[in-house]
């Protein structure tokens, strides 16, 4: 049978990084296809948080370029960088809610940026979002009070409010119990079976292999490798092999 071939919806061509005279990126090159589950492993400090930070101008790439839905990035543009984030929702690796506002608050302060939804209509779509996340009536708690693993589901419903296209996932399951790991990853295939494209970055082996489509391994600077799940398990790129087993950092 022959296959269509994956619309990718997001392009990355030559992208560079740096922090002052530290370069993350060089000659960066990634493609990430429309409905898939990316993941991305790569050692510590090797820039993934960055990667995923440049795709949605937090971190501003020094050059290079991204496409998204077949549109140019206009880097030096605020508004052009505004509506990549309005589709492409980034969990941030601490949850990173806003410690002064309470659950329900910190849900819906997208839509308060966002949209000109009413308070009410505000009101019902972040409880709906926190029923959906396992999290139901704990609106008005604050972040201090929830454990880390509510921490971080409470992170993913905000990102989740303006239903993102796209969806970057940093650690999500980092420092989570075994039940926690599990709903995450249920949460993360439920996502994708809508529809909604995700970008994984982890080190959790079993919890990628669970829900990950394809493999990519960031090293030296770039994209080293980028493998299928049936790749990978017919033969394994030595380096990914390596990694996945923990026999590199
Ligand atoms: N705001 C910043 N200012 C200066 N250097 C930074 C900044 N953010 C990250 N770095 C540096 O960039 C490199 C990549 O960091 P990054 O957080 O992207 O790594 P990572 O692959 O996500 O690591 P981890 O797996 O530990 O989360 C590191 O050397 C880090 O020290
Ligand atoms: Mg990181």
């Amino acid at each position: 049978m022959k296959q269509e071939p994956a619309s990718i919806i997001l392009s990355v061509r030559g992208l560079e990084t740096r922090f002052g005279s530290h370069v993350i990126h060089h000659e960066l090159d990634l493609d990430v296809q429309s409905g898939e589950l990316l993941v991305l492993f790569g050692g510590s400090g090797t820039g993934k948080s960055t990667l995923l930070r440049a795709l949605i101008g937090l971190d501003r790439a020094a050059g290079g370029s991204i496409e998204f839905e077949g549109e140019s990035v206009e880097f030096q543009s605020e508004r052009s960088w505004r509506e990549v984030r309005r589709r492409i929702g980034y969990s941030f690796q601490n949850g990173a809610l806003f410690d002064s506002l309470s659950v329900g608050e910190n849900l819906e302060y997208p839509l308060r940026e966002f949209t000109r939804l009413s308070a009410d209509e505000r009101r019902k779509a972040s409880d709906e979002m926190l029923e959906r996340v396992g999290l139901p009536g704990i609106r008005s708690l604050y972040p201090a009070q929830l454990s880390g693993g509510m921490q971080k589901r409470a992170g993913l419903a905000r990102t989740l409010m303006l239903d993102p296209t796209v969806i970057l996932y940093d650690e999500p399951t980092a420092g989570l119990d075994p039940a926690n790991t599990k709903m995450m990853a249920a949460l993360m295939l439920d996502l994708k079976a809508q529809g909604r494209t995700g970008i994984l970055v982890t080190h959790d082996v079993p919890c990628a292999r669970m829900v990950g489509d394809r493999f990519a391994f960031l090293q030296d600077k770039k994209i080293a490798v980028i493998q299928t799940r049936n790749e990978l398990e017919a033969a394994a790129d030595p380096r990914l092999a390596a990694y996945m087993q923990g026999d590199i950092a």
